[in-house]
């Protein structure tokens, strides 16, 4: 089965999920070569959540002995976390003719992905590594993949307008989706196995992101000492890591390539807000996704407050 796709002509059905071609490509390299280890960390998230900042608050935490949050040369003020905490299926094994040595990078590894949690290597799931996925209301994740993937979709392929990227929003239509099947994947394993799998929602994350962070640093095995609190180290970190920080920083304002070869480091920061989507969608449109949102989640728990 193919649909049509968002940055290249189509998209296709691969284990159940929509991808590009060459990113079914580098997924098979992912699954084939990646041998995750015990100490290893992913962090997982459909496009468009938050995983940016994401990468940025688990590479801060876990590496905070090394490089202090008010360092002057964090590694995240001169990086973007793209580069930091790379992606499986874009960076490590995007070239299936090139294998990485992982042995060689520096432990724990911090890994990325996309991909949903039924495609992650059988190692991933066996070993102890540890799992953090970010999820964010479907509103403002499609609002912010249809302004995104404006930017980057080849000339040739004309703009996607708002009512058809919706529709095929809607239809699951999406790279790594049906979105309700990747979140459902990685909340389920989270109430499953809540040592493997931390699940945090965007919103709750930016409402009070110390909070949030402390969860995190606990679940990653980094937990700040009381000495660290009193120190300032919470407030640091998330600051270090703010949108308007972030956004700010010359690598993310001229930078490219921290996904993937060309990329504008830039288009990853647009605005960082919750509910955005109130400026785009008409209410046929929030209607729509809500009892699409209220059917797939159904029974499961999970609920994104006043969104649906
Ligand atoms: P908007 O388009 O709504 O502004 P991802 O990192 O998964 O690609 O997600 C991108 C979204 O996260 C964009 O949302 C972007 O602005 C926002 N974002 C990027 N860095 C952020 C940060 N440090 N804090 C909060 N949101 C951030």
């Amino acid at each position: 089965p193919k649909e049509r796709g968002w940055r290249t002509p189509n998209l296709y059905l691969y284990q159940h999920f929509w991808c590009q071609p060459k990113e079914i490509q580098a997924i098979i390299s992912v699954q084939n070569h990646y041998n995750a280890e015990n100490t290893d960390l992913i962090v997982a998230t459909i496009p468009k959540s938050g995983t940016t900042w994401l990468k940025a608050l688990s590479f801060a935490i876990v590496n905070r002995r090394n490089f202090a949050h008010n360092q002057k040369n964090h590694p995240l003020l001169t990086s973007n976390s793209h580069e930091l905490v790379p992606f499986l299926e874009y960076k490590l094994f995007a070239d299936y003719e090139n294998i990485p040595d992982m042995s060689r990078f520096p432990r724990p590894l911090l890994l990325g992905t996309h991909m949903p949690i039924n495609a992650l290597p059988d190692s991933v799931m066996d070993l102890k590594c540890k799992i953090v996925y970010m999820v964010r209301n479907p509103f403002d994740t499609f609002v912010s993949i249809w302004h995104f993937m404006n930017k980057l979709r080849p000339e040739y392929l004309g703009p996607l307008s708002l009512e058809e990227a919706f529709d095929m929003y809607c239809r699951g239509a999406i790279g790594f989706g049906p979105y309700w099947d990747h979140m459902l994947g990685y909340w389920y394993e989270s109430l499953r196995a809540p040592q493997k799998v931390l699940f945090l929602k965007y919103e709750e994350v930016k409402e009070n992101t110390c909070f949030h962070l402390k969860k995190l640093a606990e679940f990653l095995g980094f937990p700040f000492s009381l000495e660290e609190e009193e120190g300032g180290a919470v407030e640091g970190i998330a600051k270090l890591c703010s949108f308007d920080k972030m956004k700010d920083l010359d690598v993310n304002k001229t930078g490219k390539g921290a996904i993937t070869a060309g990329f504008e480091n830039r288009d990853l920061f647009r605005k960082g807000e919750v509910g955005d989507w109130a400026n785009l969608l008409t209410p046929l449109m929030v209607e729509r996704l809500t009892d699409i949102m209220e059917e797939k989640l159904a029974g499961s728990g999970l609920t994104f407050g006043v969104f649906c």
